[in-house]
This record gives C-alpha cells, structure tokens and sequence, in this order.
C-alpha cells in the first residue's frame, strides 16, 4: 500500500487517477525546510514523512515560477498568495517584457531503500551533509537556521534515497481572468486560456502534478516491490 502524506485528501483523488496501486492518505502536516528549489523542499518532506509513517510514502510540492522575477514565487508560492496575493504578483510582472512562467510540480517517493538508476534524479541529502560539516564553523545566520531544520527533519537520516518526478507546465503570466482553480490560476495562461478559464479535467489533464504523478506512477509500475 502506497501512502500519500498530505493535509488535502483533492491530491490524493488526483493521484488514484494516476496509480494502479491502492493509495491511502495519511494527514501529517510535516515540517517544510526552506530551499530555492521544490526538489530540495519535496526531499525533505519525504524523508520526514517516510520517518512518521514508516512505510513507502509519497509527497508532493508545487509552485510557480516566473522567469523575468528571477523563479519567484517559486517554493514560497503559497506565502506570496497568502501575503502579496495574485494581483500584485501580476502588477510586478506586467512591467516585464518577458512574462514566461512555469507551473511546477514535485512528486517524492521515499520507501527507505536506494533505487536503480533511471533517468529521474535521486536526492541523498548530500546538500545537508555538506552543510552539516560546515556547521558550527563558517555558516552564516540563515544558513544556521535552515541547518538546524534540516537536522530535525532528517533525524541523522539525511541520507536516505528520496526518489523525484518534475512536472512542468509551461504559460505566461497574464490579468487575471476567470472563476475557476485557486492559487495562481486566473494569472497563469496557457494556449490562449489561464488555468481559470478551464473547468477541473481539462487542468488536472495538462496540469505540472498530473505530468509529475503520470511520471511517477509509469516508474512506480515497474519497480520490484
Ligand atoms: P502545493 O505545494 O501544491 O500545496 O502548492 C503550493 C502553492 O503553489 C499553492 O498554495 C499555490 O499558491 C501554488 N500552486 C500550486 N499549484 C497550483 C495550481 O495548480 N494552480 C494555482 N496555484 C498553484
């Protein structure tokens, strides 16, 4: 059985449409590292639900990034909704002549063993343990904070194999328009609609998670269990 650590149980409807394998949802709101990336982000949330649940577990992470703004939101997607909300986000972007960007999503498998070599990135934690030897000694102030989280969540086990699956969408930020999605969608267009203007299939059937699970559950297929 394939556990799903999540607080939404709409992620893991997503996923069984994905997924030939039975999926249960465990509601275990883990701690998030702060990281640029969603890969390093969905890394840690792995290896901290894999140590909750302690059976092969799934978890994901998304976000948009807008390259005139250097990636941003990027991982702090949900805080810049929250604080900023999406039509600031398009004020800033209007003003740029390239108004590329990029849903994106993380999809992390962890069951506590190494995996074969595919052609989907694995993270050992090397970036922690990098930092943990440098810990104590030349860090900086952020960087100490984040290398104490890093050190809660891993538990001394930042090296456990965390298997990831990227989806990405490629759009262009635009006015807001439609009523449809959450989040960032009535910004983010895609072939002449924003992710507002769609009703929920056709998004989930082009969407970054929908490609990152699609990617995941091929690979979960044909791996021996
Ligand atoms: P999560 O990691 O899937 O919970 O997403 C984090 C944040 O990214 C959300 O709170 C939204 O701000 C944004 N986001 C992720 N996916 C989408 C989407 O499909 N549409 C709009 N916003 C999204």
């Amino acid at each position: 059985m394939l556990t799903f650590v999540t607080t939404n149980p709409g992620k893991v409807h997503e996923a069984e449409e994905y997924l030939d394998d039975p999926i249960q949802q465990l509601d275990f709101d883990y701690p998030e590292v702060q990281a640029d990336d969603l890969a390093t982000v969905a890394a840690h949330g792995a290896r901290a639900a894999y140590r909750h649940a302690g059976e092969p577990v799934i978890v994901d992470d998304s976000g948009l990034t807008i390259d005139a703004l250097g990636g941003f939101p990027g991982p702090y997607s949900s805080y810049v909704e929250d604080r900023l909300g999406i039509e600031r986000v398009w004020e800033l972007t209007k003003q740029e002549d390239d108004r590329s960007a990029a849903f994106r999503g993380v999809v992390a498998y962890c069951d506590g063993e190494d995996f074969a070599a595919t052609p989907e990135p694995v993270d050992r934690g090397e970036a922690d343990e990098s930092r943990s030897e440098r810990r104590g000694q030349d860090l900086g102030a952020d960087e100490r904070a984040s290398a104490t989280i890093d050190a809660q969540v891993a538990g001394g086990d930042g090296t456990i194999p965390v298997k990831l699956f990227e989806g990405v969408v490629p759009g262009e930020i635009v006015a807001p328009r439609g009523d449809g999605g959450f989040g960032f969608d009535p910004i983010f267009e895609y072939d002449g609609r924003t992710f507002a203007e769609m009703d929920t299939d056709e998004k989930n059937a082009i969407s970054h998670r929908g490609r990152a699970l699609a990617k995941f559950a091929e690979w979960f297929a044909n791996i021996e269990r």
